[in-house]
């Protein structure tokens, strides 16, 4: 099937076909990523504009580096000293953006629904890098592909997201994956954080951590986002450590294989022990590496490109 979207918002709308021609474009691209000379022409004489209106390091620069990969021009946006701060809404931002020629906008905001908003309003890709609580593909995308580097098939795997997941654009991405891969996926923490009702999305949710990690094939870490909580989801941070965090005891309940994982930024000896996040079994780092790899899918994919040209060509 060829590719037909010019956006990417959700996993959500997105088929199992699509995700695996999203992952098999990006296994690609890693390839030549691997090669002495990473750089491919696909996106020469297109400018691509990072819209970053909330804070981001992996997923900001991994934007670029994917963009200059593709030998597009990239133009990254800083908010605090942009006309944003005199203003300026973000329907007047993007439709200026377009104005000075970008091919293509990466949008990362605080309000969930601003790249499905944007996206309707321009006749160019719009590619949420986040929005708000709401979604985040790209991370959602990097994370089943590193997961099914290391596991094959993500079927009947057993995968834990443990910590705030009320909060987290990176769980509901990551489940919407997951389950169309058909892993058994399991939500965990504190019952304020891991509500009864994302029992909706087809997980089951558990609060009692030991038989959340039994067996485990994955364990994936979040932390607390304070930036989107309006009020105390639990009594301190040593409290939730004490109860929630990942430390060696409770490691050894997993898969004695499993892959921890995160998507960053970590809160040491909060939600993960040092000893765990830069052990054997972390894949963090390489969930940052791959980004750039299933990014520069995304980028090439929504700008027109078909998989089989990148395969065919590895
Ligand atoms: N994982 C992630 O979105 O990290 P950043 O906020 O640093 O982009």
């Amino acid at each position: 099937m060829p590719w037909t979207r010019k956006d990417l918002i959700t996993l959500e709308e997105l088929s199992l076909d699509e995700i695996n021609q999203i992952h098999a474009t990006a296994a690609a691209f890693k390839k030549i990523l691997g090669r002495s000379v990473k750089k491919v022409p696909a996106l020469r004489g297109k400018t691509i504009v990072n819209l970053f209106l909330e804070p981001s390091t992996r997923t900001r620069i991994s934007f670029d580096i994917a963009a200059k990969r593709l030998s597009a021009d990239v133009i990254s946006f800083d908010a605090s000293a942009s006309s944003t701060t005199k203003g300026e809404s973000l329907r007047d931002t993007a439709e200026n953006i377009r104005a000075l020629g970008a091919d293509m906008i990466v949008l990362r905001h605080a309000a969930s629904g601003s790249p499905l908003y944007l996206s309707k309003l321009l006749d160019i890709p719009v590619i949420n890098a986040g929005d708000g609580a709401h979604a985040h593909p790209t991370q959602g995308l990097l994370d089943t592909f590193t997961m099914r580097e290391h596991l094959g098939s993500l079927k009947g795997r057993k995968i834990v997201i443990l910590g705030d997941i009320l909060f987290s654009r990176v769980a509901r991405s990551n489940i919407h994956a997951l389950k169309k891969f058909g892993a058994d996926v399991t939500l965990c923490g504190p019952s304020t954080l891991v509500p009864r009702h994302l029992t909706a999305l087809g997980v089951t949710v558990s609060h009692d951590l030991r038989g959340a990690l039994a067996g485990a094939d994955v364990v994936m870490l979040l932390r607390i986002q304070h930036e989107r909580q309006s009020a105390n989801h639990f009594p301190s941070l040593g409290e939730y450590t004490s109860m929630f965090g990942l430390n060696k005891t409770r490691a050894s309940w997993l898969n004695p294989k499993a892959l921890i994982m995160h998507p960053g930024p970590i809160n040491r000896g909060v939600e993960i022990d040092n000893d765990l996040a830069d052990g054997p079994n972390s894949v963090i780092l390489e969930q940052v590496t791959n980004g750039i790899a299933v990014r520069m899918a995304v980028l090439y994919l929504c700008s027109g490109g078909q998989p089989e040209n990148v395969i065919a060509a590895d």
